[in-house]
């Protein structure tokens, strides 16, 4: 079967699938406190993303990332993540993986694990408890370090994802990194995206360009470059005086769309081309208009022949360009 191409190229190997919009957080860069959710009817079933996904499969795709709102808070999610597993069984995917908040981990590493998932990236901002609260509203900083701890236990590696937020974590930079040092986890740091209904203001108040916090960072260690790719858009370095791999994920600073090989398809099988873009496809029609996946792989391909050369982000001139009104919940990060 032909793979997905796009129209500048690039191949489509990477598939971001977000099986909920709801959160049991409320993170600020990402949501409102008083979110309205999907009704339940409109979400697919579990066996219809599997539908989907496995279509994807077939059409070439490698890695498969289960994101939400919080996948974890999807109601018998496993049943999904084991369903999925069957695909690394047969050689089609060479990674499934998830991207969570880490507050249900503790519950849910052992069997994640068992499902042939090898590594898990947790959100995570600060280590102060106080400021944990105030950044994700409803979360508790104990129970995703639980979770983290549990993962680690299960044989999970973590990567810890944390959105640069000036003034908020500028100081905990070093913090964060011998804690993650310690602990044996990977770091990668992210740049804040207009994405939902923040103001403008608000938005570049946050911003801490990482072009900055590399500097930072380049003025206590020596940094190398590192080729290695995961397949994912950021670009890593080692520190060499204590061997560890930071990632930058640079939407701002440095555009990597050229090198663009995910899509993302939403609970309710919206296929979203690109994070910062509007185009979309349907799924969820062709999906339930006939068993067999003919029309759901036309679908598919149509969409692909669409996808946008990349996003429009832009926080230079003091002004926010590219704005998407759509939460970042919604299409998953
Ligand atoms: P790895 O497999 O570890 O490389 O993960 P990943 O970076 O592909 O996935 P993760 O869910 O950790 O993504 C981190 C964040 O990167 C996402 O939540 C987004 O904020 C951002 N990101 C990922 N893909 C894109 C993209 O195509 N465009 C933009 N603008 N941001 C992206
Ligand atoms: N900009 C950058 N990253 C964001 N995330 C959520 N909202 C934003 C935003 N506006 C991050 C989360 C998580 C990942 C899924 O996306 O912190 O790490
Ligand atoms: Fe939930 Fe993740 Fe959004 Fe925070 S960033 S509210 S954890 S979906």
């Amino acid at each position: 079967m032909a793979p997905l191409i796009d129209p500048f190229a690039r191949p489509i190997t990477y598939l971001r699938v977000s099986v909920t919009d709801r959160c049991d957080f409320r993170c600020t860069y990402c949501m409102a406190e008083h979110m309205q959710f999907l009704p339940k009817k409109d979400l697919l079933t579990l066996e219809e993303l599997d539908r989907l996904a496995s279509a994807f499969v077939r059409l070439g795709v490698e890695k498969l990332r289960i994101t939400g709102g919080e996948p974890l808070v999807r109601r018998d999610i496993l049943t999904f993540f084991r369903a999925m597993s069957r695909h690394l069984e047969t050689g089609a995917l060479k990674e499934l993986t998830l991207t969570t908040n880490g507050s249900q981990l503790q519950r849910f590493a052992k069997d994640l694990a068992d499902c042939g998932i090898r590594r898990v990236n947790v959100s995570l901002d600060t280590l102060d408890p106080e400021k944990f609260q105030e950044i994700t509203r409803w979360g508790k900083l104990p129970a995703v370090l639980g979770g983290i701890e549990a993962a680690k236990a299960a044989g999970l590696r973590v990567k810890i994802n944390t959105v640069a937020l000036k003034g908020f974590n500028e100081d905990e930079l070093f913090g964060l990194l011998d804690w993650c040092a310690k602990e044996d986890h990977d770091l990668t740091f992210i740049e804040v995206m207009p994405m939902g209904e923040m103001g403008e203001e608000m938005r570049l108040d946050q911003y801490w360009p990482l072009k900055d916090l590399r500097a930072r960072l380049a003025e206590r260690f020596a940094l190398t470059e590192l080729t290695e790719r995961t397949g994912g858009p950021a670009r890593y370095v080692r520190i060499e005086e204590t061997g560890q791999k930071i990632g930058f994920i640079t939407p701002l600073t440095h555009n990597f769309c050229e090198s663009c090989n995910r899509v993302r398809v939403t609970c309710t099988g919206e296929l979203f081309m690109c994070l910062g873009q509007e185009d979309m496809a349907d799924l969820r029609a062709p999906l339930r208009a006939s068993e067999s996946d003919e029309l759901v792989e036309q679908a598919i391909r149509a969409a692909i022949a669409l996808k946008p050369k990349g996003h429009d982000f832009d926080y230079s001139r003091q002004k926010v360009a590219g704005q998407m009104t759509r939460h970042m919940s919604h299409t998953g990060g």
